[in-house]
């Protein structure tokens, strides 16, 4: 059965869709896995990353939550060996009215939504919105897994606290499995205060944070364009390196979760 992985932050532009992409061809590309990457977002970043021409796409998470398709019907093989994607499209912005009008289990939607072919990956990696309460509850309830990435600022103490006592929420009513991987420090930069905050996330204890930061590179930025992962548009480049050190440390961490 696949790991499920949610990749989630309380802002925006903190750098959880090029955590999502990148870490989900890492995973496919040098571990060999078997991934999907499930688009979670209205604006449908993660979809046009790996896919260049999204107008014939009919097919996309929207219709698969909304019941009018299989999971196997919108899945689309992306151009990397073991990688696929579930796209997502302007429509998704309606699904928060759909979650609300329901009355029963609105939380588990998602969860039961992709049950269909959960057994044909290794992992399922969502990317989460930068709003929408009950899609973002969706994603937390079907997640084994969850990884914050956040820019060290003054603004992200406060957004980490009020994500934990969510997650710890969603352990408690819908989901006890769940199991915060870690923070993810990105966009660094070597100066004072990137520093200063980046020592004071990593000595709280709220939460776990990954030994690796993912330092400020434009040819994160760049790559979006040549719709690559980092470790094919610019295999030398810091952004390559960073998360290739990021996606080991996550390897290593779920499967000392398998070994428990
Ligand atoms: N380490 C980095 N170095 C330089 N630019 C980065 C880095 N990480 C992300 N970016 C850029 O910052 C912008 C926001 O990143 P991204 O889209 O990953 O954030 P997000 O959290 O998914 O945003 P949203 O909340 O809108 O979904 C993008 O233009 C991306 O290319
Ligand atoms: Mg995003």
């Amino acid at each position: 059965m696949a790991r499920k992985i949610a990749v989630t932050y309380e802002k925006g532009g903190c750098g959880k869709t090029t955590t999502a992409v990148n870490l989900a061809a890492i995973l496919a590309l040098k571990y060999s896995k078997k991934v999907l990457l499930v688009d979670l977002d209205k604006q449908a970043y993660s979809t046009s990353y790996y896919i260049k021409d999204c107008r014939d796409i009919e097919n996309t998470i929207y219709e698969v939550m909304t019941g009018r398709c299989e999971p196997q019907q919108a899945i689309i093989s992306t151009p990397y060996k073991g990688l696929d994607i579930l796209p997502s499209c302007r429509r998704f912005r309606e699904i928060e009215t759909h979650l609300m009008m329901m009355t029963r289990r609105q939380e588990y939607l998602l969860s039961s939504s992709l049950e269909p072919i959960e057994g044909s990956y290794d992992l399922i990696i969502f990317d989460c919105p930068p709003s929408g309460e009950r899609i973002k509850e969706n994603a937390l309830t079907a997640s084994d897994f969850v990884i914050l990435p956040l820019i060290p600022d003054d603004f992200a103490l406060p957004g980490l606290i009020q994500i934990s006592e969510e997650i710890t929420e969603i352990r408690r009513f819908t989901n006890p499995r769940i199991k915060v991987l870690g923070v993810l420090i990105t966009q660094y930069e070597n100066n004072l205060n990137k520093r200063a905050y980046t020592q004071a996330f990593k000595s709280q204890e709220l939460l776990p944070v990954f030994n690796t930061v993912i330092r400020k590179n434009t040819k994160l930025s760049e790559a979006i364009n040549h719709h690559k992962p980092i470790i094919e548009y610019d295999s030398r480049s810091n952004g390559a390196a960073d998360y290739l050190s990021f996606s080991e440390e996550v390897i290593n961490l779920i499967n000392k979760e398998d070994e428990k």
